[in-house]
This record gives structure tokens, sequence and C-alpha cells, in this order.
């Protein structure tokens, strides 16, 4: 989704501009722009497409010490340059991340106060409004206040005003926003990777402070205008863990790190005793069921949990995606948790889900990666998975680290509903200590999922299936391939499928069988007998060796406890969509149309 960089301070602000914009590259964009400074008067660069047309056009050793740049995912108004940001207008140029859900009657307002519009974005009637209201306030502070009382919807702004030439303002609601300091100077951006070669030090700002950043200088007041004092945040992993080491994409890189992301995560709540999860976990027995609500592979994740917790743990689970649940009826009680699953923490949905539960007087769970991120600061409990910054626009070791907090949380609470013999229990708690080498092996098995993929990569339609927990998976992997390959893919429930999509089953179509589930794998089988009466090729994912060969390729899982199977199922299935979207020479990290963090409803 958008992302923003601007830079106030001792050096040429172009070279850091771009590099910054570059750094943002990962979260999706379709178009960039700069604007700068010079000589007291504003300066803008726009260019469709990549940041790389856009360098073409700059000069990178303008004397310009203030600037902002953007990359700009399309909401309102085609991806081309007019649409790009910054927009200009009057004394304003400014850059935003969000969405202002009520810049059509601002508009219609401003038109009549003769302002005139070049694109059809709403960041230019926000701009437009500031410069409205600057013209009867000059105290460039109280326009932003006095807008932010006009202005509905989500937003970060970076902010320029020519009449002021040497201060950049800063504003935000919802929409995420940082503000950093190095040695020469100070900057604002969407995100730390942004400024994590000059820096690692940044301050988050709440809704609706106002920052007014001076080359030297950082003010931060509140929607009331009273100065605060803000924590200056270290980031604490470095920049390499933002770059592809070695690796031909991060996705590949991401997968690979599953093992240690797993152990980094269990880790911080589990020593191998059931005491550790006691102390990490026991405010859940305070509730009697949850609301688990995400979106994409955040809520895949919850209904891998929700599978584990109602069969393991006797927890009714009810798991919604976002941007359902915030506008529907609810049935929660102060007895029920909402559990809210985000590896950005700033998806908008999500947090608008969890300001819903909030406001209702529902206690909510934030299961996040990012630390400091709006869902993570705003939840009454909070869970950090450490996966570590995860660039590739698929998610996949934010995924697995998920999953493997359901699977701990199952365990405990398992053991505390009574729904575990010691035995079991103990030998679990080991499983769960040691998984990460059963990771590594998996993974190390790559050579096998590549060439089924090589088989089935120019195929125009795979199908998954699989029943329980194992449909769960599927509708993982069936994203996981879709997003990055362009390869239409579905996931059924294995049982499902002869009520209609069946029909669509020819010669050759690939179906991908996922069946772990000791209990429902007799069924399983009945149905993908089905499918390939049908012509299918049967690709079976399963951790059980059958006698009868009525599949046609074979990936052989290791066998774990069923609470923790899932996360052994995942990775051949990520490493396959991996090798069919190279195959088909896709952008495997930065897929068409998609953002990493999508901040807009
Ligand atoms: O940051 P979040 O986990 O809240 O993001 C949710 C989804 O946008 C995300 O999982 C998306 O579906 C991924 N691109 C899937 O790989």
């Amino acid at each position: 989704m958008c992302g923003i960089i601007g830079y106030i301070g001792k050096d040429k602000c172009i070279p850091k501009i771009i590099h910054g914009l570059e750094a943002l590259e990962y979260r999706g964009y379709d178009s960039a722009g700069i604007s700068y400074i010079l000589n007291n008067k504003v300066k803008t660069i726009k260019s469709e497409g990549k940041i790389a047309n856009l360098k073409k056009l700059v000069t990178f050793d303008e004397n310009a010490y203030l600037g902002i740049g953007h990359t700009r995912w399309a909401t309102h108004g085609k991806a081309n340059k007019t649409n790009a940001h910054p927009h200009t207008v009057g004394k304003f140029t400014i850059v935003h991340n969000g969405i202002i859900e009520n810049y059509s009657e601002i508009k219609e307002k401003l038109i009549k106060e003769g302002y005139k519009f070049k694109s059809e974005t709403d960041t230019e009637v926000a701009c437009a409004l500031f410069d409205y209201l600057h013209k009867n306030e000059k105290d460039i502070l109280k326009v932003l206040k006095k807008a932010t009382s006009i202005l509905r919807g989500s937003y970060a702004f970076g902010i320029i005003c020519s009449d002021d030439p040497n201060s950049l303002y800063t504003i935000r609601n919802t929409s995420p926003l940082i503000i950093a300091t190095d040695k020469t100077g100070n900057f604002i951006a969407s995100d730390v990777p942004a400024i994590l070669k000059f820096t690692n030090k940044y301050i988050l700002l709440d809704d609706l402070e106002i920052a007014k950043l001076e080359k030297d200088n950082i003010t931060i007041y509140d929607k009331n205008l009273q100065k605060v004092k803000k924590t200056i945040n270290t980031f604490s992993q470095s920049f390499e863990s933002a770059t592809k080491n070695g690796y031909e994409h991060f996705m590949l890189k991401e997968i690979y790190e599953q093992d240690e992301v797993y152990n980094n995560t269990i880790n911080y709540y589990f020593d191998g005793t059931i005491e550790s999860l006691e102390n990490s976990f026991k405010y859940l027995n305070e509730f009697e069921k949850f609301d688990i609500v995400a979106c994409g592979s955040a809520y895949h994740t919850g209904l891998v949990g929700k599978y584990l917790l109602e069969n393991y743990a006797n927890i009714p689970v009810n798991v919604e995606v976002a941007s359902e649940y915030r506008y529907k009826k609810c049935f929660y009680d102060t007895k029920t948790l909402v559990i809210l699953v985000s590896q950005s923490g700033e998806t908008a949905d999500t947090l608008a889900a969890l300001r819903k539960a909030k406001e209702d007087g529902i206690k909510t769970l934030a299961i996040v990666n990012v630390v400091g991120s709006s869902i993570a600061r705003e939840a009454d409990y909070v869970i950090y998975i450490k996966a570590g910054c995860e660039i590739a626009v698929a998610t996949t070791k934010a995924y697995l680290a998920q999953v493997a907090i359901f699977s701990l949380i199952t365990t405990y609470s398992s053991y505390k509903n009574k729904q575990i013999k010691n035995d079991e229990l103990k030998s679990l708690l080991e499983e769960i200590k040691s998984l990460a080498n059963k990771i590594k092996e998996t993974i190390n098995n790559y050579k096998t999922y590549f060439s089924i993929a090589d088989k089935i990569y120019k195929n125009k339609q795979i199908f998954f299936i699989g029943r329980g927990i194992d449909y769960a998976i599927s509708m993982e992997a069936s994203l996981k391939l879709k997003e990055i390959s362009y390869i239409n893919s579905v996931a059924y429930q294995a049982g499902e499928l002869k009520h209609g999509t069946i029909s669509l089953i020819e010669k050759n179509t690939p179906v991908i069988a996922i069946a772990t589930d000791k209990n429902l794998i007799e069924k399983t089988i009945s149905n993908i007998k089905e499918v390939k009466a049908r012509g299918a090729n049967v690709i079976l994912v399963s951790n059980t060796d059958f006698k009868d060969k009525f599949y046609d390729e074979f990936i052989k899982t290791i066998n774990v406890h069923p609470i923790l199977e899932s996360i052994i199922t995942i990775i051949p299935l990520q490493l396959l969509a991996y090798q069919v979207a190279k195959n088909n020479e896709c952008n495997i990290d930065k897929p068409r149309n998609l953002a990493k963090s999508v901040t807009v409803e």
C-alpha cells in the first residue's frame, strides 16, 4: 500500500527520499513522486510505474534540503501521473496514505469556493482544504487541527507549505506514521524500512497528533495543540533482515527462515514446561469463547486456530473476515475474547474490528508481528510473533509463526480444560520444543515440491481440497499460489466439491489434496477418488503412507502431533507456490495489484 518518506536536514534530501521510496517498494505501488523545496519554491516530479522511472527524471544533487516522497497504490482514480502524489494546491504540497471518506462533499464545497481539481484523488481535495483553511488562519498547526475536524477517514499526511519552507508537517489518523532522527536531520515515514539505512531510532505518532519537523528540531502536539513528549523506540533488527541476503527472492528467504522464526516465537513464551505457558497465557482463562478476526492469510491462521481450539481445548471459536465483522451484528459478551491476527498490525479492517469490540466493552487480544503497530498498541493483550521484518507481499514466515501461537495456546488451554492426558501432554511439550528441526527438514526437501511445480505450472486453474484443519490449510495454500502466480485457484472442503465444482474437473486438472487429519483421511480419500475418476491430476499431501496408489504425485509430510501438524504441512505448499510463480516468471515479491500492508478499507 502507499508509502511515505520525508526529510528535512543538513544533507541533500533527494538521495535520501529516493532511497526511502525504494525501501518502501515492497508495500506495493503503481506510481511514485517527489516534491522538494528549491530556492524557496516547491518542485514536483512524478511518474507512473516503478521508482526506476522516477529516478530517470530527478537530479540527485539538487541543493534541496526539505522534501517529501510517495509511492501510490491507486484507490481513487487510475494509476497515472496526474493522480500520483505529491499534490499541490495553492500554498500546500502533500503526500497521503489512507482514504478520505467524505472527500466528495468537501470537493463540492471547495469547487463552489473556486477551487479546480486536476486529479481524481481524495488527496488533492485534502490539500485544497488545507489551502482553503489557511486563507483565514496563518498558523499552520491550527489549520491542520481544524482540518482534522472536517476530514473523515484514515490518513497520514506529509505536508509542505510554501509560506514556511523550513518546516515539514505531518499528521495522522489510523494510517501508520513514524518520525525518525539521525545526525543530519529528521524524517517522516510510513514504515521503519524507509529510514533504516539512516537510523534505527523512531517515534510512533498517535492518532490526531501533529508534528512539526525542522532541520534540528521536532515538536509534537496533541489534538489540542499541547506539546507532548514521546518515547524514542529502537528498531532492534538489522538492516540485513530487510535485505535478500543472497536469496533470489524475499519470499524464498523468508520461507527458509521459518525454523528460526518458529524457535524465536515459541521460546519467547515457552521454556518446555507447562508452567511457562501458564505464565504467558493465564489471562485466557477469563474467557469462555473466542472470536478470531483477521484478513487474508491471517484469517486463514484463524481458521487453523478455530479447528485446534475447538477440537483439542473444547473452546467454541467463531472466525470472521475483518471487513465483514466490523459491520455485522456481533453476539459477543464479556466472556468473549476477540482475537485480532495481523502481521503488519496496521490492516485497516482488522483495526476497525478491534475498535468496534473495544467500544462494545469486549476484551481484545492482538497476535501481531510489527512491534508498536496500531493493533498491538490498542489491544488489551498482545502476543508478538517473532517473525522479524517480512518483506515479500505473500506472507510465509508470519503465517507460520501465527499458527505456532495457536498451537501453543491450544496446548495450554487443552491442559487447563483437562482435554489432554498427562503422558500425551509431556510428549507434546517435548515435540513443541524440538519442532524446528522438522521444519528445517521439510524445507530441505524442496526438490520434491519444485519438481511437482515444474509439471503443473502451465495449468490455468488448480484446485485444493481438504477436510477439517486440512481445509483451513488448503485455503492458505490456494491463496499463496494464486496471489503470486496469477493462476486461478480455489480451495474446497473435500466433501463439497460434488455439489457443483466437480463439473470444472477435466483431464489433467491439478487437484492438490491435503489429508493429514487421521480422523478424516478415509473420507478425504473417497473424495480424491471422485476427482481422479474424472481425470484430475491428483497431488496428495499427507503424513500417511497408503497401499493403493489413488494419486499421481505424493508429498509426504513428517508425522507430528496433530496440534503441530499444520505448521509442517504448509511448508511444501509455500515452496510449490513459489516455484510455480517462478516458472511463470511472475514478480514474486511484489505481485501485481497487491500491497503488503492494507491500510485502507
Ligand atoms: O498485515 P496483515 O496480516 O493484517 O495482512 C492481512 C492480509 O492482507 C495478508 O495476510 C495478505 O492476505 C497476504 N498478502 C497473503 O499472503
